[in-house]
C-alpha cells in the first residue's frame, strides 16, 4: 500500500490550546487524532473545529462494548465527520462485524487496536490467555479484524513488518512512537524515526509531543514529512 500520511496526536486538555495550535498549522494535509481528553470534554465542538480547518479527523476512542452499542458508536462517529475511528479488537468478532456494518458505504476507515503496548505477558495471564505470546495474539486479533472488514491496525513500529509479512490482505498500518533522531523520547519506551517506520510498512505515522510541544511546529512537520518522503 502506497498510502503515507502524517497524523498529529492533539493531546491537549483545553479546547483553547488545541484550537490555537490548529490555527497555527499551515499544512492541512494532516490527520488530527483526538482522544478521550478532548472528545469527552468538548465532543462536537472540537470535531467540527478540526473539520472546519480542513484536516482529516481521527477519533481514537477504542470502542469496546456490546455489538449494538458499538454499531451506534460508529454511526455517531460518521455523524461527527470522522475519517478514522479506532475499535478494540478484543471486543470480539460479532462486535467488529457490527462496526463494519455501521460503517456501510461511508468513507470512514475503521482501525483495530490489538494488545496495547502498555501490556506485557502478565496481561495475558490476567485474561487467561497465557498459552499464547503477545505476538501471536496480536497477529490473530489483527487477522480476524481484517477478515471482518476492518480497514487497518494500530501497532508499534516493531510489529508492523511482522504483521505485514504474515497478513496477505492489504491494510492501513498506523504507528505511534515516532521520533526524529534528536527528539526526546518522553515516556515512550521504543521509538523509531519516521523514515524507519515507513520502511517497515507503516502508512499513517502518529506524532504527538515532538510536534505539539515544538518551538516551531510547522518546521517540525516539514522535517518529519521530508523524512517520510512526502
Ligand atoms: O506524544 P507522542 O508522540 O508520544 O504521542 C503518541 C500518541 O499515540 C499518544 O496520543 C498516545 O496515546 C498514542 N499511542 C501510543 N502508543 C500506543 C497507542 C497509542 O503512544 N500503543
Amino acid at each position: 500500500m502506497s498510502l503515507k500520511k502524517l497524523g498529529i496526536a492533539l493531546d491537549f486538555t483545553d479546547i483553547e490550546d488545541a484550537e490555537q495550535f490548529l490555527y497555527s498549522i499551515e499544512d492541512k494535509d494532516i490527520v488530527i487524532k483526538i482522544g478521550y481528553s478532548l472528545f469527552i470534554k468538548y465532543g462536537k465542538d472540537i470535531t467540527d473545529f478540526v473539520k472546519s480547518k480542513g484536516f482529516e479527523l481521527f477519533l481514537d476512542l477504542k470502542l469496546h462494548d456490546i455489538p449494538n452499542t458499538v454499531y451506534n458508536g460508529v454511526k455517531g462517529a460518521i455523524y461527527s465527520g470522522a475519517d478514522y475511528l479506532t475499535i478494540h479488537t478484543l471486543g470480539g468478532k460479532e462486535m467488529l462485524q457490527k462496526a463494519v456494518e455501521a460503517k456501510g458505504s461511508s468513507s470512514l476507515k475503521l482501525l483495530g487496536v490489538t494488545i496495547l503496548t502498555s501490556h506485557d505477558e502478565r496481561y495475558l495471564d490476567y485474561i487467561g490467555c497465557s498459552k499464547y505470546s503477545i505476538k501471536d495474539l496480536t497477529l490473530n486479533l489483527a487477522k480476524t479484524a481484517l477478515e471482518t472488514g476492518i480497514d487497518g491496525i494500530v501497532s508499534s513500529v516493531d510489529e508492523v513488518s511482522f504483521l505485514k509479512e504474515n497478513i496477505e490482505k492489504e491494510f492501513i498500518a498506523v504507528t505511534p512512537g515516532i521520533r526524529l533522531e534528536d527528539d526526546s523520547k518522553d515516556d515512550q519506551k521504543r521509538v523509531a524515526t519516521p523514515k524507519k517506520a515507513v520502511e517497515k510498512g507503516a502508512n499513517i505515522l502518529i506524532v504527538g509531543r515532538p510536534i505539539i510541544k515544538a518551538k516551531n511546529p510547522n518546521e517540525k512537520i516539514k522535517k518529519i514529512k521530508e523524512s517520510m518522503n512526502i
